[in-house]
């Protein structure tokens, strides 16, 4: 049976039109991120891509205009002119309604799409025949390492956090000896030891701080350590199964976040920073900071909260602000991937180009998508005018 994509491509072959991809300038509030830099630009014109980038993409990440011309884009005056003959839409965040009436029928659109959250969105795809794949929903499997955008940005965060925190810290972090005597050094404690963590480690390691880490999986202590840190964890029968298949971890029950608000309100009141980064999967981020622990810190302290989005690991941290209760910063920022805007870009555009290299012919230079790899099985939300991914209603709509 032809589908609408398979009949595309055969015409597309016929004629031999090239694909056309359109880059667009974000508009969520704190996105500096674009999804395609001037050297990926390069590679889908070697594809034999037209490549549209609307005006302004990525000035916000240092990526210039002529930067994208010189690569071999097609600039464009708005998102409608960007994405109008568009094959395939690149984003960072969903775009707004305006510019998703303006794809054509069939068209794919693919970024980080926040199923999650955007249900409607999701539904508005399938009403307007728009192929929508979620880059965060990569399935955690080697052979996609390349595309995992969770991994690439999360990194990037752990980073930038323990740099918020040093902005805001009114002291050092390495032990300095000087003739005025002694400076001891920052203690920092991390909380999740995931992708994000693990960076917040290497990054408070390098600047010269005494670093301790927590995490529920077992597979993280080895890792903390080899970076250096000591763990400090609650260890009983339920932390044996503390991670899934896909190697996130799993909401804990109340018995045990009992035993493991004991252990954290003992470890915080001797730290200086406190960067937490715990989350899990579809579900509000696990509470592990009280505002009782808020108050047992130093004035001077930091907390960063990285999971402040999905509702915060700290009680006492508001999205999008760093507020002050007692002495101690609680820093909130949102985006944080967002705040090193040039780097994250260059790394979601060659997670982005590694999916199109996935998913576009090199000899046809044409779509060809595989709906039964394992990798768009995870990403696809929806295809044909209907909602596909089981997680989000899709078996409903595909029985
Ligand atoms: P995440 O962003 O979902 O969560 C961050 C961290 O918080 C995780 O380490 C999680 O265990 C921890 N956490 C959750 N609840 C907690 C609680 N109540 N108390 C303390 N910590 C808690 O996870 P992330 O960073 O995406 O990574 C999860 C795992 O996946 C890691 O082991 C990572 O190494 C692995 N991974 C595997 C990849 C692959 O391709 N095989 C790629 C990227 C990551």
């Amino acid at each position: 049976m032809f589908t609408a994509e398979s009949l595309y491509s055969v015409n597309l072959r016929m004629k031999a039109v090239p694909l056309t991809l359109a880059i667009l300038k974000e508009t969520a509030p704190c996105e500096r991120r674009v999804a395609a830099i001037p050297e990926t630009i390069k590679k889908y014109v070697a594809l034999g891509c037209v490549v549209n980038v609307q005006q302004d993409a990525g000035t916000e990440a240092s990526y210039i205009d002529n930067m994208y011309k010189d690569a071999g884009a097609v600039l464009c005056a708005s998102a409608g002119d960007a994405v109008k003959d568009a094959d395939i839409v690149l984003c960072v965040q969903a775009p707004d309604n305006a510019t998703i009436s303006t794809m054509k029928k069939g068209a794919l659109l693919i970024g980080i799409l926040a199923p999650y959250k955007n249900a409607d969105l999701i539904e508005s795809f399938a009403g307007k025949g728009i192929n929508a794949l979620a880059m965060e929903l990569v399935p955690r499997i080697t052979r996609a390492q390349a595309m995992d955008v969770l991994s690439s940005q999360s990194n990037l965060a752990g980073y930038k956090a323990v740099l918020d925190a040093a902005e805001h810290f009114t002291r050092g972090f390495p032990m300095m000896m000087t003739a005025a005597g002694t400076i001891p050094p920052a203690k920092i404690f991390i909380m999740g030891a995931g992708v994000a963590g693990l960076q917040a480690i290497a990054t408070a390691r390098r600047l010269g701080a005494i670093v301790s880490a927590t995490d529920v999986r077992m597979a993280a202590r080895e890792q903390v350590q080899s970076l250096g840190a000591n763990f400090v964890m609650v260890e009983d029968e339920e932390t044996k199964a503390a991670e899934t298949a896909g190697g996130y971890a799993r909401e804990m029950s109340d018995a045990y976040k009992a035993k493991q608000a004991a252990l954290i309100e003992e470890t915080i009141a001797k730290q200086d920073i406190v960067i937490t980064t715990a989350l899990i999967p579809g579900r509000p981020a696990p509470r592990l900071v009280t505002a009782k622990m808020v108050e047992s810190m130093k004035p001077g302290s930091v907390i960063v909260d990285l999971a402040v989005e999905q509702g915060g690991n700290c009680e006492l941290a508001e999205a999008g602000k760093v507020v002050k209760k007692n002495g101690v910063s609680i820093i909130g920022h949102m985006n944080v991937p967002s705040r090193i805007a040039t780097d994250a870009s260059a790394l979601y555009a060659r997670n982005l180009l590694n999916l199109i290299n996935l998913i576009v012919d090199k000899e046809t230079k044409t779509l060809n998508i595989n709906w039964d790899d394992d990798i768009i099985k995870g990403i696809a939300l929806t295809r044909d005018g209907a909602l596909i991914h089981p997680q989000f209603g899709g078996a409903k709509a595909a029985a």
